[in-house]
């Protein structure tokens, strides 16, 4: 098994500044409810906050969606913040935008909860894939229709662990 690094740890901070700080002149010193996706989105969500100087109120979402079956692709809820978001803004953080399904259902969810405004984040996007478009306010690289690992991104719950986004070659 061989993993080859696509996206190194270097960049990833880097790219991670960059976004923190784009989030917090658009907030302009307001609360922001950032709302992780798990469980990819831990390692990219912990890094983020820890970046940003807007007052966070920092909650998880839980979803498990069903791919490439005859299901509604619809997602189910595996977790659900405590946190009333109405009136509040919300910034949901995903690790991969891969069709886009889980992301535009979390939106749908969360918009219904009336919040003052909902942005959406992610730390790779794989355009290729996209079947459910969604417009991605904050996003960190546009990859290729590679499966990827790392930096919370796991292959059946592994190397979730590893610094640094890698192709996963078998
Ligand atoms: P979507 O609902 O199709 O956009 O899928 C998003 C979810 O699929 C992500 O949150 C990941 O858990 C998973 N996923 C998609 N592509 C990859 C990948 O290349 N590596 C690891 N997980 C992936």
């Amino acid at each position: 098994m061989a993993i080859e690094t696509y996206i190194s740890q270097e960049k990833i901070e880097s790219r991670i500044k960059e976004l923190a700080r784009q989030i917090d002149q658009d907030f302009g010193g307001e609360e922001v409810v950032v709302v992780g996706v798990l469980n990819g989105a831990f390692i990219f969500v912990a890094d983020l906050i820890r970046q940003m100087k807007s007052p966070v109120y920092f909650d998880f979402i839980g979803a498990s969606s069903y791919k490439g079956t005859e299901s509604t692709g619809k997602i189910t809820i595996t977790k659900d913040i405590k946190v009333d978001i109405k009136g509040k803004n919300v910034v949901l953080v995903e690790d991969i935008v891969d069709t886009g399904l889980t992301i535009s259902e979390l939106n749908v969810l969360l918009k219904e909860r009336e919040p003052k405004s909902i942005k959406l984040a992610t730390l790779l996007h794989k355009p290729a894939k996209t079947a459910h478009p969604v417009s991605i306010d904050y996003l960190g690289f546009e990859i290729e229709d590679k499966f990827v690992i790392g930096y919370g991104l796991d292959f059946d719950g592994r190397y979730r662990e590893l610094p640094y986004i890698g192709i996963y070659n078998g």
